[in-house]
């Protein structure tokens, strides 16, 4: 089957551990058992898509260790091409992560194997009938902007999950998109949505949780607002939005509509346990419709 969307970015084994509260500095706070889960911004936007009906390959970097295999198998099984992940010479990418009561995470993120994806892993990609690419951060900033230049100049379409957010050349930014930040990320970014654009790209969108997203383009921004669901962890929901962003526009919904939608995927998403393991099908899409 032919790709039509690329994911380009992390792929991290998440060590979840639920937490009654963070500890402090110098202090220790007992947990319950460790889940190993398949994560990393990168993989876990690839499922997400995939999931949805999306055809998809994985552009990334793992270790030659039990969590390469983990991470590989959880995209195979999602339908995502693993054709372009390479196995790297350093430990796969680790995610520490503590999930609150009120299903808040915090992330201490090892990059590993992702730190080693390089412009020559873009060189490699075939690009036959890619329609959009997703970027997103944890793994080198040049990587990246090689790999959205080189959409942009094939005419697919580059969409950047600013997240983390690094500094990232305004000659990469000027290609986006759209742009994707959460609130945080646009306030550090920009004293008004609308500001997102003087950064450069053709379009952002700003995620807002519990309360949608925005849409930010020249004519103006639009909110468009997420079904109400009780959380139960937020971890990846951001991964789980771009990733179904990135569905609708290779299927030719709109910015606006392709928000609209992302944002029931992500709040589905914060329902279950994990990142990958919580992201709905385009059938639980409908049926919680
Ligand atoms: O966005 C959630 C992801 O961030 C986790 O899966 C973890 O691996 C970190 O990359
Ligand atoms: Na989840």
């Amino acid at each position: 089957p032919t790709v039509t969307v690329l994911v380009l970015g992390s792929a991290n084994a998440d060590l979840v551990v639920s937490v009654p509260r963070r500890p402090a500095g110098g202090e220790t706070v007992l947990g319950g058992d460790t889940v190993v889960l398949p994560g990393g911004k990168g993989a876990n936007t690839a499922v997400a898509a995939a999931r949805l009906g999306a055809s998809v390959a994985f552009v990334g970097a793992v270790g030659a260790d039990q969590y390469g295999e983990l991470l590989r198998r959880s995209l195979s099984e999602s339908g995502v091409r693993t054709d372009f992940v390479r196995t790297s010479d350093r430990p796969t990418g680790l995610a520490y992560i503590t999930v609150t009561p009120d299903g808040e995470n915090s992330i201490v993120v090892a990059p590993g194997a992702n730190s080693d994806l390089g412009v020559s892993d873009v060189d490699a990609l075939t690009w036959d009938d890619v329609s959009v690419l997703v970027c997103s951060l944890e793994v080198p900033v040049p990587t990246v902007r090689h790999a959205v230049r080189a959409a942009a100049a094939r005419g697919v379409r580059p969409v950047l999950n600013l997240s983390p957010v690094v500094d990232v050349p305004a000659d990469t930014l000027a290609l986006l998109d759209p742009l994707i930040v959460n609130e945080h990320e646009a306030a550090s970014l920009a004293s008004s949505f609308a500001g997102l654009l003087d950064l450069g790209p053709r379009s952002a969108v700003v995620t807002l949780g519990a309360r949608g997203a925005a849409v930010v383009t020249p004519s103006g921004v639009v909110e468009v607002d997420a079904p109400e669901v009780s959380a139960v962890d937020t971890t990846g929901a951001g991964d789980a939005f771009a990733g179904a962003l990135a569905f609708g526009l290779s299927s030719g919904s709109s910015l606006v509509e392709a928000a609209r939608f992302a944002a029931r995927v992500a709040a589905l998403s914060v329902t279950a346990a994990g990142a990958q393991p919580s992201y709905p099908t385009s059938e639980d899409v409908r049926r919680t419709g």
